[in-house]
């Protein structure tokens, strides 16, 4: 084996190079038939033991995390942290139940290492759901807000999934990102809205990541509003990115949780309960929306 020791000190190690992600795909691969085409990583509403999207999956072969050679792991105990194989609507997917947060304590590169993996495992398009703070002012809670483009706030201050050596075996150093959400996808959600009956509650807008694990002072809301923000919230940037880079088609979604308070002294705060309750009661819609998508996807 190769002394590391002077890469790793001079920091040109590369945590989630083709190598060391091979390893984690391989493992998979060698312990399921299932070569998935579209990539899940579900947020809060889809989460699977609240009646998700994981129940629809036949006859699924399930690695939890801590089993995946190389994969992250996550310590937030009680939480749940699977990838599921299988067909979904005759479609072969891949579910990340259970994702990585920065406010948990990890680089971003770990949040964003499992979409590498699916990338091995051949995925070519993805889906990503989130649970976001509404912002602008003609949503409502309840609505799912298609991504049509992102401002990632920790890359503002060198804070990237892709920050260190650039393995060009997953795309080059330097890429563009003005068509990061697939336009096709997001033409194909307003249809997908009409057919399901939820014109009304489709949207589109512009997320933001931002660390937390606080949600924002008014002030910040007012910054973020002034910059042209629709939704607001904790993850998803790192793994749309990183999709991005290495060629997988990107589609994502806010499910709007809670509106955002952007005033002082209204007596009304932001809670998690009330962003996991409203992921519940919309977890349906969601799951029938995510669903159509990834037929329809499959096909395009
Ligand atoms: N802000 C940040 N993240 C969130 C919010 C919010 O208001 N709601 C759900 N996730």
């Amino acid at each position: 084996m190769a002394d590391t020791s002077s890469i790793i000190e001079n920091n040109l190690y590369d945590p989630i190079s083709y190598d060391v992600v091979s390893v984690s795909a391989e493992y998979i691969k060698k312990r399921t038939t299932y070569r998935p085409e579209i990539g899940i990583i579900c947020g809060s509403g889809l989460d699977p033991y609240i009646g998700g999207l994981a129940e629809l999956v036949n006859k699924a072969d399930i690695f939890p995390y801590e089993e995946i050679p190389n994969f992250p792991v996550s310590t937030v105990p009680g939480h749940v942290g699977r990838l599921l194989l299988g067909n979904l609507e005759n479609v072969p997917v891949v579910i990340m139940q259970g994702r990585f947060h920065s406010y948990e304590g990890y680089e971003l590169w770990k949040t964003a290492m499992p979409v590498r993996v699916m990338k091995l495992l051949g995925v070519k398009k993805i889906i990503v759901t989130n649970a976001g703070g509404g912002l602008n002012k003609a949503f409502q809670v309840g609505d799912i807000m298609v991504m049509k483009d992102h401002i990632n706030l920790p890359g503002f201050s060198c804070q990237h999934p892709l920050r260190g050596p650039n393995d060009e075996r997953f795309g080059p150093r330097f890429f563009p990102t003005n068509d990061l959400y697939c336009h096709e996808y997001r033409k194909l959600a307003r249809k997908v809205g009409i057919e399901l009956r939820l014109e009304g509650v489709i949207r589109e807008g512009v997320y933001i990541m931002l660390g937390g694990p606080n949600y924002e002072t008014v002030a910040e809301l007012k910054m973020l509003r002034e910059m042209g923000v629709d939704s607001v919230g904790m993850s998803t940037i790192p793994e749309t990115i990183v999709a991005h880079h290495c060629g997988i088609k990107v589609f994502a979604c806010s499910l709007i949780t809670n509106m955002c308070i952007v005033e002082y002294g209204s007596g009304i705060e932001t809670n998690h309960e009330e962003v996991m309750e409203v992921g519940h009661r919309r977890a349906e819609d969601l799951k029938k929306f995510v669903t159509k998508m990834v037929e329809k996807m499959s096909s395009i």
